[in-house]
Formats: structure tokens, C-alpha cells, sequence
């Protein structure tokens, strides 16, 4: 197919060397991860961390991941500690990441973590993104590339359809293999799940031998902008309901689901991790195909399920 966007690059050698001096020179591009697509910045430059914050139109008082290549590129910066290094041997470089304590001698900017003497940090395992963050001696601030409260892009068209000529340069990974972001984890006190993933609660206790504490949607969350409404396709959306009328949306999840021109299957083998991947570019396209309201059937909530339903409560916020 013709790439009709004119800032998305397929992956070389030639577009490698230009996302390494585009990030040196403090620009910010756009990159896949195996979450969702991500827009990189030098954590340690002020001036491309303010960018990414205006283009994405986010308050500054809400974080960014910090993206290194593996731990021993960011002792410099975070307190690595007994449960840090328990997830990191069984699941990166993978889709977590982890709130870590700051260390005063850190070069990340204070920008970055929104003045917070905590920094979250992830280890990603895209092929590409790996390649990138072993190329150069900074680690990449990376928050989901949408403008603030949209859904998070799974593919490099996504991005582009977010920002439009506001970006210069996108690289194509390919579609997004998880497709939701990553489970977050604060393992500054006792270990707690900020936000959901793939990677859920029940292997994580199983790994630290305990059970890890859940933030529920209260109001003490630790993570500023999780609360507020979020994932939003823009359109209004109804949980565990179906639609009246067939001019409106329905997402479904399982084979008991007719077929037909309204319905969106998020897996008819009723396999969550596959549905996980397929929400937001649904979500997406149910937007471009105009329909006016998306009705949700329920989704089981275990495992990857509780990620879904999380991102499905957040969207349905008015
Ligand atoms: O999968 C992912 O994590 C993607 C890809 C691109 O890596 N990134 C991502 O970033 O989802 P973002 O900015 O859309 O979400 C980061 C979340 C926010 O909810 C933010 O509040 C929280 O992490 N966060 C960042 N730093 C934090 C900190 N120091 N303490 C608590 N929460 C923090
Ligand atoms: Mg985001």
C-alpha cells in the first residue's frame, strides 16, 4: 500500500540514524513499543520534554515514563531494590513499569516526573525501540503519542492521524502486539498496582510471594491524570448494554455475537489477551466509521480483563 503520510518512515538504516540525531538534537519523535506507540524525548533535556507536553496538550502535573535500555542504564538515576528486581528477571525487558525512588544525583529532569521525588521506569522490548535506546547515552521520556484523554495508538497511522503535520517523524513498527499500556507498580513502599496491564495482579503476587495492593478509581490515587476521564474515542460509551437501534456500535467479546455490520468483536475465542490487542484500534475505527454511540457487552474481569475494563470505565467518563 502507499504510505499517503508523509511523516511516517519504514524502519532502516537510513531512518534509524535520523531518529538518533533527531533525539540528540532535543526533537521528539514518534516510536512504536510493544504497548502502545509511544512520543520520545531526551529525559535529561528540559526543552524536548517541554515539547512533548505541549504537543500532547498534558498538564504538567501529570508524569512521564522514563524508557531505558535495561536496569544498569538507570541505576544512575532510580533506588533499584529487592522487588524491583524480581519482576525485572521474569518479565523485561516487557510491559511494566515501576515507580522507583529518585536518586538525588539523577540526571532526569524534574519535568519529567512532574517535581516528584519518585521516577516511573520502563524497560521495553520492541525490537526497534531497543535498538534505538542502545544507541544513544540518554534514556527517552515516552508517553502514549495521542493528544491528552484520546485513545492510545497501536499503529504508526494512528500517530499521524493524532498530531497530523505537528510531527515530523514517525517510525513504523508495525501494529502495536499488546495494545494497551503498561501495568504500572509502585515498589516505593508496599508494592501497589497504579494501573492496570497485561501483566496482572495474580502472576505479580506469585513472583513477590504477596499480595500486591490495587488502586481502585478512589480518590488517593498516587498517579496524578489517572482519575480524570481518559482512552476517550470521543463518542459517548455505554458498559454492559446492548444497542436498541443497529445504527449504533456494539462491542462484542465471544462467539455468541452475531456478525453484522454494527458489531465489533474484541475475540470470538473469547481470549482476553487477543482482546486487549484489538481494543483501541477498534475504538478507533468505530470512530472512523462515524457511529454516534458504542454500547459494551460485558468483558470477564480476570486477567487481562481487569486492564480492559479499566480502560473501558475511564472512556465511558463524561
Ligand atoms: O505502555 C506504556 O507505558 C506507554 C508506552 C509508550 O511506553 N506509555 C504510557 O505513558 O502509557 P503515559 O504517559 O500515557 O502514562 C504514564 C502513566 C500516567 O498515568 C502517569 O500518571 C503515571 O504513568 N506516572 C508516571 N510517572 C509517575 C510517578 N513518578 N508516580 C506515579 N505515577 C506516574
Ligand atoms: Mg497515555
Amino acid at each position: 500500500m502507499k504510505n499517503i503520510y508523509s511523516n511516517i518512515f519504514s524502519y532502516n538504516k537510513k531512518s534509524l540514524n535520523k531518529t538518533i540525531v533527531n533525539l540528540k538534537n532535543g526533537n521528539i519523535v514518534g516510536l512504536p513499543t510493544e504497548t502502545v506507540y509511544g512520543l520520545a524525548g531526551n529525559a535529561y533535556s528540559t526543552m524536548s520534554i517541554k515539547k512533548i507536553y505541549k504537543l500532547k496538550k498534558r498538564p504538567q502535573i501529570n508524569p512521564l515514563i522514563v524508557h531505558f535500555f535495561n536496569y544498569k542504564s538507570a541505576q544512575n538515576d532510580v533506588i533499584l531494590n529487592e522487588y524491583f528486581f524480581k519482576l525485572y528477571k521474569k518479565f523485561c525487558p516487557g510491559p511494566i513499569t515501576f515507580i522507583l525512588k529518585r536518586k538525588i544525583k539523577s540526571q532526569v529532569k524534574p519535568i519529567v516526573t512532574a517535581n516528584l521525588n519518585t521516577i516511573a521506569v520502563r524497560f521495553p522490548s520492541h525490537r526497534i525501540l531497543r535498538t534505538i535506546l542502545k544507541n544513544i547515552n540518554f534514556p527517552l521520556a515516552m508517553p502514549s503519542a495521542n493528544v491528552s484523554s484520546n485513545v492510545s495508538p497501536v499503529r504508526a497511522e494512528d500517530v499521524a492521524d493524532e498530531f497530523k503535520k505537528r510531527l515530523k517523524f514517525i517510525i513504523n513498527g508495525g501494529n502495536s502486539k499488546i495494545g494497551i499500556e503498561s501495568t504500572v507498580i509502585d515498589l516505593t513502599g508496599k508494592p501497589t498496582i497504579l494501573r492496570p496491564g497485561i501483566i496482572g495482579p495474580e502472576i505479580i503476587n506469585k513472583i513477590l510471594k504477596k499480595k500486591v495492593n490495587f488502586i481502585k478509581n478512589s480518590s488517593k490515587i498516587k498517579s496524578p491524570g489517572m482519575l480524570k476521564k481518559h482512552y476517550s474515542p470521543g463518542i459517548p460509551i455505554f458498559l454492559n448494554q446492548k444497542p436498541t437501534e443497529d445504527q449504533d456500535a456494539f462491542i462484542t467479546f465471544g462467539k455468541k455475537y452475531k456478525i453484522k455490520k454494527n458489531h465489533f468483536n474484541l475475540s470470538r475465542n473469547s481470549n482476553l489477551k487477543e482482546a486487549a490487542s484489538n481494543l483501541y484500534r477498534i475504538l478507533r475505527k468505530i470512530k472512523k466509521l462515524k457511529f454516534k454511540k458504542i454500547f459494551v457487552a460485558a468483558v470477564p474481569n480476570k486477567g487481562p480483563g481487569i486492564a480492559i475494563n479499566d480502560r473501558l470505565i475511564r472512556a465511558a467518563k463524561k
